[in-house]
């Protein structure tokens, strides 16, 4: 038996190049070795936590769909389902919650965050977060928590510890999410005196993580930030935001240190472009002759290169509503299988018996 990999994404907008560059190519470039059984799966019970619009909610499922495979996800070599598909998730997620502290979750970092934007809550984070927890527990009706929210961590580690992943390639922002899924594992085998669960490790793609910065001199490509090149931006709006990229006003001296956008700028072009165009900006920055319009050129054409076929594709695939519905069946049935196993065994550890 092949380890299993597993991803989750929440289909909360399209995806855009950090996306691709940071995850998706390199999910596809997993498939093709084929030493791992791979699934990976749109989140939308977790998009329901910020409570999105119905229809925007299905919209972006289906758009999120279509783009995974429009980059190369095979839904014949890969297992792609949707989360909400698997009704075994939610059983597992009502059963493992029984061995969930509430304190553990109010201190995860991620829902601090969310919880005090819900709240209104705009001073940053203090350690013990005691304005927080009067808002939440102090019974003022207009203003409240869900309770998914705060249960997020259980469903993230229920959809991992349900396929038996062994691997789960998450980003810094969702380390202790995977910290916790370890935890809430040890935990439902030491109480029940089992080797059950297995604890997942993060998937390292070996060499360094990418980083893909934003365009506005700002840290990196988020849709929060706003600064997002999309993988279906036609061509002549990303050639514009490539050109509006933030620079400065070029080197005065030889080998000049570059300022945070002008490195953001060749971080991108590393990513997509060939070595010897890189080393070629570079050392014209190096000799104060770096004409940034030119960079910016290049740099939109070499994102084009890699971006406008993953577009063509993803308008086809959209709009073949059946053929996405055949996609999420197969998906949904082999993902079904694993966790139905593993639900079975987890109500019979647990004491919920037949008759
Ligand atoms: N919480 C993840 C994120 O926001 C999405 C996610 C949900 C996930 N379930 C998962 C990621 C399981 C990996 C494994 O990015």
């Amino acid at each position: 038996m092949k380890p299993i990999v597993l991803s989750g994404i929440r289909p909360t907008g399209q995806l855009h190049l950090g996306n691709y560059l940071g995850a998706l190519q390199k999910f596809v470039k997993m498939q093709q070795e084929g030493i791992y059984e791979n699934f990976f799966f749109i989140a939308d019970l977790h998009a329901l936590t910020t409570n999105p619009d119905p229809k925007a909610l299905h919209e972006n499922v289906k758009n999120v769909l279509a783009e995974y495979i429009a980059a190369g996800l095979d839904p014949e070599k890969s297992t792609l389902f949707i989360q909400s598909d698997v009704h075994e998730i939610p059983e597992l997620y009502l059963l493992l919650n029984m061995h969930v502290g509430i304190g553990e979750l109010m201190r995860t970092a991620a829902f601090k965050d969310k919880a005090r934007k819900q709240l209104g809550i705009t001073s940053p984070a203090t350690d013990d977060d005691e304005d927080m927890a009067r808002e939440i527990i102090g019974g003022n009706s207009n203003k409240r928590v869900n309770a998914g929210l705060l249960t997020y961590p259980t469903l993230m580690a229920v959809d991992i510890l349900i396929q038996k992943a062994d691997f789960v390639p998450v980003g810094k922002d969702q380390e202790q999410h995977l910290e916790l899924t370890r935890r809430f594992a040890r935990r439902f085998n030491s109480f029940y005196n089992v080797d059950f669960f297995k604890e997942p490790q993060n998937f390292n793609f070996g060499g360094e993580p990418v980083k893909v910065p934003g365009l506005d001199g700002s840290g990196k490509m988020g849709k929060s930030e706003g600064n997002c090149l999309y993988l279906i931006d036609e061509d002549k709006p990303l050639r514009k935001k490539v050109m509006r990229a933030v620079t400065d006003a070029g080197p005065t001296e030889p080998n000049q240190p570059m300022a945070e956008p002008v490195k953001n700028l060749f971080a991108i072009l590393k990513l997509v472009a060939t070595p010897d165009k890189v080393q070629f900006f570079t050392d014209a920055y190096n000799r104060c002759e770096i004409r940034y319009g030119d960079l910016k050129k290049e740099l939109a054409e070499d994102i084009l290169a890699i971006t406008a076929p993953i577009r063509e594709r993803y308008k086809e695939i959209r709009n073949d509503e059946a053929y996405l519905r055949r996609v999420v069946e197969m998906g949904a049935e082999k993902a079904r299988a694993h966790a139905r196993k593993t639900v079975e065994d987890v109500r019979q550890i647990m004491g919920i018996l037949p008759f």
